[in-house]
């Protein structure tokens, strides 16, 4: 059997802990891993005075796949780069995958299925930023390359997955000639997918009718700051912040990492929820073949909570430990 070499960085505030509870998940499957822990983060940096060592670097160089917690980003530091932006940046990590998917949550709405692709490595991310008289100025860049390949990539998951349409969500109506690209991008590349219904939305317009018929739409792609929000605004209706999981993908690496960020109110209290890390471990098994595992996962997250068994972010009782505890006996004994 084939042994995963796994690059854990767990980071800040409930990073580690939600990583750790992922890891006990991990290990109750029948596959095998190597766990390679590196450091980033908040925490590095105190220690390090960088928050990304160059040893993290080659342990995520030599492993199959990256599974990252969270990261405090401290806003006092000018300087400070977020790890994780670095990362993608540094493996050109260019597709930002979130998938919605309702959960049995008595809570929440039973009929979303979304996939969300963002690009991860331009638009606003690119830190670019400068002071001027009077104000500051950030740049925003566009390229046909990244357009190209995240556009792409939607449009070959749709076939893939048998999914209906494909939605561009831009704002081509005022940032003519970046976003205005983007969607030439787009409308050129639909061509070539007959089968797929092509959509275009301002982003504004999109905001507005996900909250209104978010069973309407199927799969999205967009540039990096619209899909960063749209992705925590589908979160919310799905369940939240604990239940949301990314894939951050690139042509030879990949990063698997839940939305949320560090959370450092619920850090070291054993309530947050593992959900969203759990989530992006299936992706990650999916990413490497290991489609059975990754089903039997879902399949155990979804008796868990079909017996109302869940944390309190999503209105349980259960603890974060025993949450897992929880999945892993619906997945030895479903
Ligand atoms: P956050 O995602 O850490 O928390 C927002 C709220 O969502 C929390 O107050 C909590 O109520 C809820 N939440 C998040 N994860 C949860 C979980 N697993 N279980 C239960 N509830 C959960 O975002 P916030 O507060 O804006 O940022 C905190 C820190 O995280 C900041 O330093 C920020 O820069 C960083 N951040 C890091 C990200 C990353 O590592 N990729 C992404 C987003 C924020
Ligand atoms: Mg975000």
């Amino acid at each position: 059997m084939k042994k995963y070499n796994i690059a854990v960085i767990g980071g800040d505030g409930i990073g580690p802990e939600v990583i750790g509870e992922t890891i006990i998940l991990l290990k109750a499957t029948e596959l095998e891993f190597k766990f390679s822990y590196a450091e980033g983060g908040y925490e590095a940096y105190k220690k390090y005075k960088t928050p990304l060592p160059t040893e993290t670097i080659s342990t995520c160089k030599k492993c199959d796949a990256i599974l990252f917690g969270a990261v405090t980003t401290p806003p006092h530091i000018e300087k400070y780069k977020s790890p994780i932006i670095s990362l993608r940046k540094l493996f050109d990590l260019y597709a930002n995958v979130r998938p919605f998917v309702s959960l049995p949550i008595p809570s929440q709405r039973q009929d979303i299925n979304i996939i969300l692709f963002r690009e991860n490595t331009e638009d606003l991310y690119m830190g670019e930023e400068y002071k001027i008289p009077g104000g500051a100025v950030a740049k925003r860049i566009i390229t046909k390359k990244a357009s190209k390949r995240i556009i792409q990539t939607a449009f070959e998951t749709a076939v893939k997955k048998n999914r209906k349409k494909v939605t561009v969500v831009h704002k081509a109506n005022v940032l003519r000639l970046t976003d205005g690209l983007f969607l030439k991008i787009a409308q050129s590349l639909s061509k070539k997918y007959p089968g797929i219904i092509y959509e275009e939305m301002l982003v504004d317009s999109c905001a507005m009718q996900l909250i209104k018929k978010p069973e309407s739409f199927d799969v999205i792609v967009t540039t990096n700051m619209f899909g960063d929000i749209l992705s925590d605004e589908i979160a919310g209706l799905t369940g939240g912040l604990g239940v949301a999981a990314s894939a951050n993908i690139g042509r030879t690496q990949a990063l698997f990492e839940p939305v949320h960020g560090s959370a450092p109110k619920y850090a070291g209290k054993n309530i947050a929820n593992p959900l969203a890390s759990f989530l992006s471990a299936c992706l990650m098994l999916e990413y490497l073949g290991e489609m059975r595992t990754a089903v039997k996962i879902r399949k155990a997250i979804d008796s868990t909570l079909r017996n109302k068994y869940m944390t309190k972010d999503l209105g349980g009782t259960a603890s974060m430990t025993d949450f897992t505890k929880k999945v892993i006996s619906y997945y030895n004994y479903p």
